[in-house]
């Protein structure tokens, strides 16, 4: 389970983090948008860079998903604020393989998003490029939109196209009810952004959705 801060109120970010965090979260993911890419605007480097320590200093991992076009002129600049993970959009770049290794070699992990509308076909010749392999289970771009079912399916033909080592994230409506449905098909890391932080209690919205995964 990773919450997405992107529904967290941001007046007393470190707060909301800290909360997940004590409620047994071990990946917080940082979704960032260019305003091109996706129409809204964001978060960058300096928001990472505030909170990394924090989670970093109880073991967390920061999951930074780059919804932003050229994502490679980026890289850098969030492994040096503290992403453990950087996940590129597919459909962002010509330079994807390249992307992905420049990923590696800033001594990250490497994810690699498709959005609804993209084959997973591609995700086959960049397998031994990639650590995590996302889901877009909502067009990229907004909290709070609707589950879309058929990304069910897709889970789980991502799952059965790619080997044991890459890891399978879903991200966009995930509730305690879409949850359980993605881990059957076979996803592993699960983002929810709106069914923790606007719940009026995101700590135990973040144990719900936990709870309905292990059944
Ligand atoms: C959407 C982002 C998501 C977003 C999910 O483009 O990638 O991470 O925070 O929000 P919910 O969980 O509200 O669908
Ligand atoms: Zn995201």
């Amino acid at each position: 389970m990773a919450p997405s801060i992107l529904s967290a109120d941001f007046s007393m970010l470190g707060d909301q983090v800290k909360t997940v965090l004590d409620a047994g979260a071990k990946v917080i993911h940082v979704d960032v948008m260019d305003g091109h890419f996706v129409p809204p605007i964001t978060i960058g480097p300096m928001v990472v860079d505030a909170i990394a320590s924090e989670i970093h200093e109880v073991g967390g991992f920061l999951d930074v998903h780059l919804m932003i076009e050229q994502p490679e002129r980026q890289i850098e600049a969030f492994a040096s604020a503290g992403a453990d993970n950087i996940t590129i959009h597919y459909e962002a770049t010509s330079n994807v393989h390249n992307a992905l290794l420049q990923i590696r070699e800033q001594g990250c992990s490497s994810g690699l998003a498709l959005k609804p509308e993209t084959s997973i076909e591609h995700l086959e010749d960049l397998s031994d490029m990639i650590d995590v392999a996302l889901c877009m289970s909502v067009n990229p771009g907004w909290g709070g939109q609707p589950f879309i079912e058929s990304s069910v399916d897709k889970i789980r033909s991502m799952r059965s196209l790619l080997p044991d080592g890459v890891s399978v994230e879903v991200d966009g409506g995930i509730d305690t009810d879409t949850a359980p449905k993605c881990a059957k098909a076979g996803a592993e890391l699960f983002v929810a952004g709106s069914a923790v932080f606007k719940k009026q209690d995101p700590a135990v919205a973040f144990r719900e959705i936990g709870d309905a995964i292990d059944i």
